[in-house]
């Protein structure tokens, strides 16, 4: 008899602790298990299924593609991929760039750096990055990362990588006295990095602009700021937009939030590009970017890399978004979400600290007391009381995602509002039940 717990290797977890039912089906903003229980998805999974489970024209897209043809290298054209393309460079306002296709997110953030290096001409440049960021789990990425759980795996110099403090206004590590002084400072410390190194030797600036795996949302003035910082510098910034895209953060793409004061010359997607339907990522670029690559050989690539079948779920997904009027209602929602997590903040005294709900993003953060701002578990180690939350929750129904203190609110942007607020309800009961010795 197969048993996923006796012979699957699972990543991020201790192996003889996995323990999890058998995903058998799903529907919008539901799916459910061998027994037939059914899940609200508070997290998107992994913040990916972002159209909700089984889109059916995402879903009709693939079949059809499947159908006319599976597969063509990046030698020969392929219609999705063009399609797709066009449609990404259309709704970023990158006209005249050009886009990469990718097998995932990290893939992409390691492409986009090496793009950035050949592009800048700056082969070995340097990449700054930040504390508490995550950009993938390959070896480049993990580099680029400054993430607690594999920092130790590997050193950032050896891959030219170098980190700076976190714009985490909560716990400013300037310790500044305001969001926007938070926001001024680690955006200053970028230049001032870059200026230590010598602009002529950092290739780009790599960040996420809004959500992160690791929870923090920077201060609205941190963006526009470092794009001042390395546009003055002529160091290309690289958005990591692999969570923060498709509406997740209220825009199709978060650095638009900014307008053009926010816009990168490179951002990343995946994720969201096809709602986790099929593995897909994307490196979009600037015109003035591509342009620098237009006459020389860019010695990079993987075999699956612009798969059709994930083209064709991209060009449908984004549809989608479209139609359905995703990205704006995914502000209207996330927007309610945070007036009720503000409320809920009120009664819960070991919630320390809400941020997000630009859209459906949203991080609650845990504390032993408000007063010391001392996290339940020390970062980034997760309290047992937060596993009791994710098993009740899972009891009632409901799946929720938490990282070390942090509780991420991630879920499809289908999600009905009467079920969000539920599930939010659900959320304030148990970690009022909880306690946090
Ligand atoms: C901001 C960010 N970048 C990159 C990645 C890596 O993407 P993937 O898991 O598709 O390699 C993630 C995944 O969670 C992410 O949140």
């Amino acid at each position: 008899m197969f048993s996923e717990r006796r012979d699957v290797l699972h990543s991020w977890c201790v192996q003889a602790e996995w323990n999890a039912p058998t995903v058998t089906g799903g529907a919008g903003a539901f799916f459910w298990d061998e027994r037939g229980r059914r899940y609200l998805d508070m997290s998107s999974l992994a913040e990916c299924v972002t159209l909700g489970h089984q889109h059916p024209a995402v879903v009709g897209a693939i079949r059809d593609q499947a159908e006319r043809l599976c597969f063509v290298t990046a030698a020969w054209g392929a219609e999705p991929r063009a399609r797709l393309a066009e449609r990404l460079l259309d709704k970023s306002g990158f006209a005249g760039g050009r886009v990469f296709f990718t097998l995932g997110g990290a893939d992409a953030n390691e492409h986009a750096v090496k793009i950035a290096r050949q592009a800048s001409g700056k082969p070995r440049g340097w990449v700054v990055g930040r504390d508490r960021s995550y950009h993938g789990a390959t070896y480049a990425t993990m580099a680029f990362s400054r993430d607690a759980r594999t920092q130790h795996l590997v050193d950032p110099a050896e891959w030219r990588a170098v980190h700076v403090p976190a714009p985490y206004a909560y716990r400013c590590p300037f310790g500044s006295g305001s969001d926007d002084e938070c926001a001024e400072r680690a955006a200053r410390c970028v230049g001032a990095t870059i200026g230590e190194r010598g602009a002529d030797a950092v290739a780009a600036v790599l960040m996420e602009p809004n959500a992160g795996t690791n929870g923090i949302v920077p201060p609205e003035r941190y963006w526009p700021l470092l794009r001042e910082e390395t546009r003055r510098r002529g160091v290309l910034l690289i958005a990591d937009e692999v969570m923060s895209a498709f509406g997740r953060c209220g825009e199709w793409f978060a650095w638009q939030r900014h307008g053009e004061a926010g816009r990168p010359d490179i951002m990343t997607l995946a994720k969201g590009l096809t709602g986790a339907h099929v593995p897909l990522g994307a490196v979009v670029l600037s015109r003035d970017v591509a342009s620098r690559l237009e006459n020389e050989m860019l010695p990079t690539g993987l075999t699956y890399c612009g798969h059709p079948l994930g083209c064709a779920a991209g060009v449908a997904a984004l549809q989608a978004y479209e139609d359905e009027g995703l990205i704006e209602r995914s502000r209207v929602l996330g927007g309610g979400m945070r007036a009720m997590l503000r409320d809920v903040q009120e009664r819960v005294p070991a919630i320390g600290d809400v941020r997000g709900g630009h859209g459906l993003f949203a991080v609650v953060e845990l504390v032993k007391d408000r007063t010391t701002r001392e996290p339940v578990a020390p970062w980034p180690q997760v309290h047992p009381s937060l596993r009791t939350f994710l098993e009740r929750g899972r009891e009632a129904g409901v799946s929720f995602a938490v990282q070390g203190n942090l509780v991420i609110l991630a879920p499809p942007l289908v999600i009905g509002e009467a079920d969000l607020m539920d599930a939010l309800g659900l959320m304030e009961r148990l970690l009022t039940e909880l306690s946090w010795p």
